[in-house]
């Protein structure tokens, strides 16, 4: 029970790698906030972890205000910020719209900035936090069809360095994932077939990972195992970043 006296807020909780990290902490020990612009999703995951929901749109900043306060509220304490609330778009960077461009940056990257400033306003009074953003093996290597997508989670892996250094001194850590190909509602919507077949040539592991490997992950990151980590970009990728030239994989 490493979370036990715990208390959590996980954005984008109501689904994918944000619930897989709510149940977690949950089943750690933790009492958790889920915030989710869709407000059944959150609902349904609260009932489900005898949690908090939190309807809120992180794109927003009054939104982010909110659900910090109500967070701080409900659960008394916010020792640990989750920010996976995230969306993705396939788009080519010369088909790429200012509208989509706009929004892929308000939510992805401006939602991390709203979000984690916000609660770690509540943190900083407390002198003791985690933050765990997410970002994506997107935001460190190209590839075709990122344009918002890799430059948002590009901002947000910059951005967590900063928090890491400005929060030090207040007993913050800061620290960023880097999931690769992972199986949710996200990628089902982002990867067409083709997506595939060329994305899983690329993964030394030779397949997409689950929500709970970046769950993984996150709660070590959560953890006060992680005292000492502070600033890391965590990939969980099978394999993915390193991979440069692979023949025939054996087997
Ligand atoms: N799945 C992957 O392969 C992958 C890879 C790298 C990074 N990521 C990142 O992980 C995070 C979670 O992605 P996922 O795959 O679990 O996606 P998902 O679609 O399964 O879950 C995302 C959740 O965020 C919520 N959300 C979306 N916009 C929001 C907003 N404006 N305010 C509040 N909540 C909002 C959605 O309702 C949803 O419940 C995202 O930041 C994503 O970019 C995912």
């Amino acid at each position: 029970m490493r979370f036990e006296d715990r208390t959590a807020v996980v954005t984008g909780g109501g689904s994918g790698i944000g619930r897989a990290i709510a149940e977690g902490l949950a089943a750690e020990g933790a009492r958790v906030a889920i915030v989710d612009i869709d407000a059944g999703r959150a609902e349904t995951a609260a009932r489900e972890l005898s949690a908090v929901a939190i309807q809120a749109d992180v794109s927003r900043p009054e939104d982010a205000v909110r659900l910090a306060a109500e967070a701080a509220r409900q659960l008394g304490k916010i020792d640990i910020l989750i920010h996976s609330a995230g969306v993705g778009a396939e788009r080519s960077f010369l088909d790429t719209t200012p509208d989509e461009w706009r929004r892929i940056i308000d939510i992805d990257l401006s939602g991390t900035f709203y979000t984690c400033q916000a609660v770690a306003k509540v943190m900083a009074g407390q002198r003791y936090g985690r933050i765990v953003t997410l970002a994506s093996t997107a935001g460190i290597r190209g590839g075709t069809g990122r344009t918002a997508y890799g430059a948002a989670k590009g901002g947000v892996i910059t951005l967590t360095k900063v928090m890491a250094v400005e929060l030090a001194p207040l007993g913050i850590t800061a620290n960023t994932l880097a999931p690769g190909a992972i199986e949710t509602e996200l990628v089902k919507k982002m990867h067409s077939a083709e997506t595939r077949v060329v994305y899983r040539r690329g993964i030394p592991l030779d397949r997409y990972g689950v929500p709970e490997e970046v769950a993984a992950a996150a709660l070590f990151l959560a953890s006060d195992e992680a005292r000492y980590v502070t600033g890391a970009v965590l990939a969980v990728d099978g394999g993915f970043l390193a991979a440069g030239v692979m023949h025939a994989k054996p087997g």
